[in-house]
């Protein structure tokens, strides 16, 4: 079924005169998802943090159920931690790496995973490989088959990277990684919320997301899943005493579930707001979100791609909602500002986020739009009108 965009309107808290294409960066929560946290909010003022905490205790033990819906996997496999970073580090840290290990990953890799990479080449002596894309963008699978051999520890993969529409084959990958019994780490921060996900279909162990983006829930929230498959296998690179229980001097004991990768003090309000958040996009259905996104993309590329002086620089066989393009002659940073001063949201995308495939590309800092499903094809003319205005002005 469509979606019933008149409805998604309804639920806007934006300022008239703006349109929101930044939903790669933050998109706009609902209100729901805003009212959940300031009644959460209310109730800590009103009653104290800790009695507010009991008094929402079914709710807050039912944000674990929406992630796992979200995901299909279990409740027991799901961490509720403070971002997207932080629910990758602990999946990446808590593996025991040996010299001589690799680590396969694709081009189009998140900075900060690569970064944790290079640290952990240093460390231990481990090797970092990327797996070279297809001609169309996507990592490409037959190059991973041929690459894989005993060594490799680790494939892990962002499944929709910072810098554009590319969506890797994250079910394929994972085919090979399970077959060979591989540990497979997906980066979904910016693919949760705009493609349904499955991990039984993914076949991953771990899978990190964030709340603020496609999922439109607040800042300062994340989640990671753990799969039961490898869980005890794996100790969290660092632990307290909620993820641990101190037995007697000597010994402690993990938490049975994947809750091992919390820690004690989290952020309440936020927590209720992402399982507001997740619940929203369910209850409108991740396939419907994911056809009008794509939707609005391929209308918001292809007018782009009509204005002289414009190159788009999505790349791969499946592209989502993530727009990026160049403009001959005006800077990232002056069309992001140009757009802003017309009310139209977007961000910048610098090579150094992603550095492998900016430098394979040799791309330049691209302007970022993210179209979400509630933006609207007005508010995608009105980009398309700065961006040829600004383009005449700079040719
Ligand atoms: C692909 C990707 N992974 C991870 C992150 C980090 O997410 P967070 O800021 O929630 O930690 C981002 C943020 O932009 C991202 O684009």
């Amino acid at each position: 079924m469509p979606i019933d965009k008149e409805s998604v309107s309804g639920d806007l808290l934006c300022e008239a005169g703006v349109a929101h294409l930044d939903n790669a960066g933050a998109a706009l929560m609902p209100r729901c998802v805003l009212e959940t946290q300031i009644d959460h909010l209310r109730l800590e003022a009103a009653v104290g943090g800790y009695e507010a905490e009991r008094l929402r205790s079914d709710q807050l033990d039912a944000v674990y159920d929406s992630v796992a819906r979200l995901l299909n996997c279990r409740r027991d496999e799901v961490a509720i931690v403070e971002n997207a970073t932080v629910g990758w580090m602990m999946a990446f840290y808590s593996i025991p790496f040996e010299p001589g290990d690799r680590i396969l990953t694709a081009e189009a890799e998140y900075a900060s995973n690569y970064l944790a990479y290079l640290q952990i080449a240093c460390d231990r002596g481990v090797v970092v490989e990327t797996v070279p894309s297809t001609a169309d963008g996507e990592l490409c699978i037959e190059s991973l088959r041929k690459m894989i051999d005993e060594r490799v520890k680790l494939i892990s993969i962002t499944h929709v990277p910072t810098n554009g529409g590319l969506v890797n084959p994250v079910e394929e990958i994972g085919a090979i990684a399970r077959a060979n019994d591989i540990l497979y780490l997906v980066d979904a921060c910016q693919s949760a919320g705009q493609i349904p996900l499955d991990v039984d279909a993914i076949q991953c162990d771990f899978l990190s997301a964030t709340g603020r983006k496609w999922l439109r829930g607040p800042r300062g929230v994340g989640f990671l899943y753990v799969s039961n498959r490898i869980l005890d296998s794996l100790h969290p690179p660092m632990i307290d005493l909620f993820s641990a229980t101190w037995i007697d001097a000597d010994h402690y004991e993990l938490r049975k579930d994947a809750r091992r990768f919390e820690n004690w003090e989290s952020n309440y309000a936020a927590k209720l707001g992402l399982g507001s958040a997740i619940d929203y996009a369910l209850n409108i259905g991740l396939d419907e979100i994911e056809t009008e996104v794509s939707r609005l993309a391929d209308i918001l590329r292809a007018r782009l791609g009509e204005i002289d002086g414009v190159s788009l620089h999505d790349i791969g066989k499946r592209k989502c909602g993530i727009v990026t393009f160049a403009v001959a002659g005006v800077d990232a940073a002056g069309i992001e500002s140009g757009l802003r001063e017309n009310g139209i949201h977007v961000s910048v995308s610098s090579p150094v986020s992603t550095l492998i495939d900016a430098t394979r590309r040799q791309l330049p800092d691209l302007v970022r739009a993210g179209v979400h499903y509630y933006n609207r094809e007005a508010e995608i003319d009105a980009l398309v009108r700065c961006v040829k205005a600004m383009s005449e002005q700079g040719a």
